[in-house]
């Protein structure tokens, strides 16, 4: 299976913050917002990842994460021109994913708990179709909402909706097999000129295809697009780091407990950031 991390937008929500730099590269407390959402593919144990960002951003991008050997992987690097849908996702990528698989998650997506590993390796063992999360919000209109029956079989799927069916929405990470590639060529732009996902999943739920596993109430899925989402996400990686000692999106920690790097390479890693609490933490992992 592949991995696309599609950090692109505009992010105008958080203007002027974003209008020279992208927010995915912003700090999260102590790494770069994209170290959570790339942590995930690591822990659904995908090691070939595309990166899609602006022409503005994609080199900063390829500087801070480089062909990915450091970690054991392999990254691959395209420009989205205008940032005109997550679908386009599967157009641009269609090369890097060949006869493969594909996971898709967003950016500015932050995903923590319990189990979670063992959830990302279960699904993306036995993909067909789509298999899409839903996560219980209190205002689920600005989203992707799903209803489904008691058996867990999906009903529908609306963007955006003014009347949601459920409180249920769609997080930004998504698992699909190779046909989302033609499926996605299929996709016509909305009124609001997008090439949105919720129309993609909806042509695998027409095929009955499409799959959801729910996230239960002790999960933490943050998006990050906003102001105080940003600040919420840095206070909570904060919080359960200081507490519990233990790291949330350390690439490198991750890379060393899948059997991709050796000991030698992490304390290389560890190294070269030794001055850090970052850096120290991973050199603790070794004694
Ligand atoms: P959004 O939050 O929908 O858009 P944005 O990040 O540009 O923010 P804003 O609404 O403030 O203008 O995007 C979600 C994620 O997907 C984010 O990581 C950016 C990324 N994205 C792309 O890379 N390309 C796209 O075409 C779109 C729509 C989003």
């Amino acid at each position: 299976m592949k991995g696309i991390i599609l950090a692109g937008g505009n992010a105008t929500r958080i203007f002027p913050l974003s209008k020279s730099i992208s927010k995915q590269i912003m700090p999260v407390y102590d790494k770069p917002m994209i170290y959570y959402p790339l942590s995930t593919l690591m822990l659904a144990k995908i090691k070939e990842v595309l990166v899609i960002s602006t022409p503005r951003d994609l080199p900063m991008f390829r500087q801070l994460l480089g062909d990915g050997e450091d970690l054991g992987m392999k990254f691959d690097y395209i420009v989205q021109k205008v940032p005109n849908g997550l679908v386009q996702a599967f157009v641009l990528g269609e090369k890097f994913i060949g006869d493969d698989s594909v996971c898709l998650i967003l950016g500015d997506n932050i995903f923590y708990g319990q189990g979670f590993s063992e959830m990302l390796y279960r699904v993306q063992l036995h993909i067909e179709g789509a298999y899409i999360f839903g996560y219980y919000v209190k205002d689920p209109k600005a989203y992707s909402v799903i209803n489904f029956d008691l058996d867990g079989k999906v009903l529908s799927i609306e963007e955006k909706p003014v009347c949601p069916q459920s409180n249920y929405v769609v997080p930004g990470l998504y698992f699909y097999d190779n046909s989302v590639i033609e499926k996605a060529k299929k996709i016509k732009p909305s009124t609001r000129d997008e090439y949105e996902i919720t129309d993609l999943n909806r042509l695998f739920l027409v095929e009955e295809k499409l799959k959801i596993s729910l996230f239960g109430r002790g999960f933490a899925w943050l998006d990050m697009g906003s102001l105080d989402s940003l600040l919420d996400a840095a206070c909570f990686v904060a919080t359960i780091q200081k507490r519990q000692g233990f790291y949330i999106a350390c690439i490198e920690e991750i890379a060393w407990r899948n059997g991709w790097i050796d000991n030698e390479k992490l304390q290389q890693l560890g190294k070269k950031m030794g001055r850090t609490e970052y850096g120290k933490y991973i050199l603790s992992l070794l004694t």
